[in-house]
Parts: structure tokens; C-alpha cells; sequence
């Protein structure tokens, strides 16, 4: 299959900016993907919907994220960039797949459990069937590959159970199966700054937005976790230390990180020149996405043609994928 063949989609849910993990873990794989493949990119705004935003926080966002899509470099004309709530196809194909996603395999989910941990008071449906909308939003465009972070890597599995499952109970080949996808040979895990073993999440507090100022990016690095110094030539640098270089591999040049590394090795470093050097590279990533964000974002008519061209793109290609399911169930002949 040519490169134009295959489908590429990925999404984001609109739960505040971007930061550096979304970055790095999917959005800077979709902008390289987009030349040499037909891809579907979206906002996931349905899947929001677990933690009960407000409506002015949700349409607040969902433009931001839209903003950010767009200042990052996706590209409108050459991918299909939309709405999830935009596509009611999902709807559908959700409540089919419903029908052959089992309740052991959703309650063992990882993702799940630490949502039950985390809200104990709103273990709402949704978050249980979350990898069937999942599912659902990648199947209904039949897609071939998903750039994501690390973190989703259960997810795109049951998508492919499901896949599976669902052309040998129709006896049909409707789905491929789909596969998470990553530049180089593994998924991407940004780690936060808070010197645990935890990645940068919106949720967890701890992320440097694509939307942060230079002084905003200064105050969270030179806050962040290091340890008391090495004391031995040539140890391996401690956990904290380890997700500064991990960031400095992605926004600095390799020079740059050979020298630290070096200095480490030699107990020569200093952490608080090795932090101002990361937040400048930081900023010298970032300030390009973040300009180009404040134009978009006061471009209210931009935004919605493209919500809206990018709608009826989607929809074409989802409801020609309804039909053939609807076909193999037995609703239609
Ligand atoms: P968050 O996890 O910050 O709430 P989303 O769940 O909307 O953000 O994630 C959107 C995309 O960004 C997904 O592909 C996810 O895998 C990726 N992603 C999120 N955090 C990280 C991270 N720290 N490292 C790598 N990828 C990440
Ligand atoms: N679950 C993803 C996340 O939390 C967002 C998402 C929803 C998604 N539907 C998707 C990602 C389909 C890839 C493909 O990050």
C-alpha cells in the first residue's frame, strides 16, 4: 500500500493548551505525517466530556485546541482536521462496537483503574467504554496507523481487539487493524518536572505550555526537581536528572546535551546552568508556535471555516464506512 493509502488519525481532547508531551508525543508526528499520507486529525471533544466541563470552558477550549493544531503546522488543505462532536457517524459505530467490546476487558484497563483512583466520586459510564469511542473514532475513517504518546498504548490495543472482533463476527474485512505509531522505534514518554517516574500531563499539574511565556517557562524549569549532585565519575544520573536531559534530547542540540552530559559524568555540573540552558531551548522551540497562536486565536472566521470544511471532509469518509457496516450487520441489504 502506497504511503497516500494509508490513514493516518490521531486526536486531543480539549482539556486545556498543549504542553510539551502532547507535543512531542503526538502533535509534532501528525505535522510530518501530513505530506505523504491521507490523515484525519480531530478534537475529542466527547471524550472530555467524563470530567463535566462548563460549556464556556468547552467551547473555550475546543478553539484553543483548534488554535494550536493550527499554529503547530497542521495543515487544512492537506489534512482533514475536525470536531469529533462534528461527526454523529462516531455515535453509531460506538454503540456497535458497544455490542462486542466485553465489561472484563474495559474494567481492566489501566487508564480506568487510575481514573477510579483518582475521581472516586465520578466513575461515570464513559469513562468505562472511553477505548470504545476510542475505537470508534479511528475505525469509522479505517485507519492504518495512530501517532500517540506512550500513554495510549492499551487503548490502541482494544481498538484492534475490536477490529478483529468485529470482521470475524461479521465474517467480513471491513476494519485493518490499526497501529500506534512513532518516529524511530518507540512511543514517546515526556516526563513532568516533578521528579517522579510520571509523564507531563494536563491533568497531572505539571506541564510547560506551548502557550507559556519565556518567563513562564524560566519559573516552572527553575523550579523543577534535581538532586543533591553526583558524587561518583560516570554514575547514572538519578531519576529527576534523567527527565531534564530526556527534555533537553528534544528541544536542544545534541551538543548542547553531550556537554551536560559530560559535565555530569564528571560531577562538574551545575544544575542551575543546566535549567536556564533548558529553558531557553525551551522558548526557542516554543516561541514560534506560541506567536503564531495569538494570531489564530483572534481569527474567529478562519477557525470555524475550518471546523466546518473539515466536517463535511470527515463525514464523507465516515458515513461511507457506516454504510458498509450497517451492511455487514444486516440492516441494509
Ligand atoms: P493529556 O494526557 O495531557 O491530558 P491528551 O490525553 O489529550 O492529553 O493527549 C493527547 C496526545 O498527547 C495523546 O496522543 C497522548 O499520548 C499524548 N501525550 C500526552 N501526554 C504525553 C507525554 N507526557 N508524553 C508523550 N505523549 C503525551
Ligand atoms: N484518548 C486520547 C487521549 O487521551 C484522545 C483520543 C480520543 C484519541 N480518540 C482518539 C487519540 C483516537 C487517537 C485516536 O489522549
Amino acid at each position: 500500500m502506497s504511503k497516500q493509502q494509508e490513514i493516518v488519525l490521531s486526536g486531543i481532547r480539549p482539556t486545556g493548551d498543549l504542553h510539551l508531551g502532547n507535543y512531542f508525543g503526538a502533535l509534532r508526528n501528525f505535522v510530518q505525517l501530513q505530506d505523504a499520507h491521507t490523515c484525519y486529525f480531530f478534537i475529542a471533544d466527547y471524550h472530555s466530556l467524563t470530567t463535566h466541563p462548563t460549556p464556556e470552558d468547552l467551547y473555550k477550549n475546543v478553539r484553543r485546541i483548534m488554535a494550536l493544531y493550527l499554529a503547530a503546522g497542521i495543515d487544512p488543505e492537506k489534512s482533514t482536521l475536525y470536531i469529533q462532536s462534528d461527526v454523529p457517524e462516531v455515535c453509531e459505530l460506538y454503540l456497535l462496537l458497544g455490542m462486542i467490546a466485553y465489561i472484563g476487558e474495559l474494567e481492566r484497563t489501566a487508564t480506568f483503574k487510575d481514573k477510579i483512583r483518582l475521581q472516586p466520586g465520578n466513575v461515570n459510564a464513559g469513562l468505562l467504554t472511553y477505548p470504545v469511542l476510542m475505537a470508534s473514532d479511528i475505525l469509522i475513517h479505517r485507519s492504518h496507523k495512530v501517532p500517540v504518546g506512550k500513554d495510549q498504548e492499551q487503548h490502541l490495543e482494544l481498538a484492534r481487539v475490536y477490529a478483529r472482533r468485529f470482521n470475524s463476527v461479521y465474517r467480513c474485512e471491513v476494519f485493518p487493524e490499526p497501529e500506534a505509531f512513532a518516529f524511530g522505534d518507540h512511543l514517546v514518554k515526556v516526563p513532568g518536572l516533578n521528579g517522579t517516574g510520571g509523564k507531563m500531563g494536563k491533568s497531572e499539574g505539571n506541564g510547560i505550555y506551548l502557550t507559556d511565556t519565556a518567563e513562564d517557562i524560566r519559573k516552572k524549569v527553575m523550579k523543577a526537581v534535581t538532586d543533591a549532585g553526583p558524587v561518583e565519575p560516570g554514575q547514572t544520573p538519578s531519576e529527576p536528572i534523567q527527565n531534564l536531559f530526556t527534555i533537553m534530547e528534544l528541544v536542544s542540540p545534541p551538543d548542547t546535551l553531550s556537554f551536560f552530559r559530560k559535565q555530569y559524568a564528571e560531577c562538574t555540573i551545575r544544575y542551575g546552568d543546566l535549567k536556564k540552558q533548558l529553558a531557553e531551548d525551551i522558548n526557542l522551540y516554543i516561541a514560534p508556535i506560541r506567536e503564531r497562536f495569538g494570531e489564530i486565536i483572534r481569527d474567529s472566521a478562519l477557525l470555524s471555516k475550518v471546523a466546518a470544511t473539515g466536517r463535511e471532509k470527515a463525514r464523507a469518509s465516515a458515513s461511507a464506512t457506516l454504510k458498509e457496516v450497517r451492511k455487514v450487520i444486516g440492516f441494509e441489504n
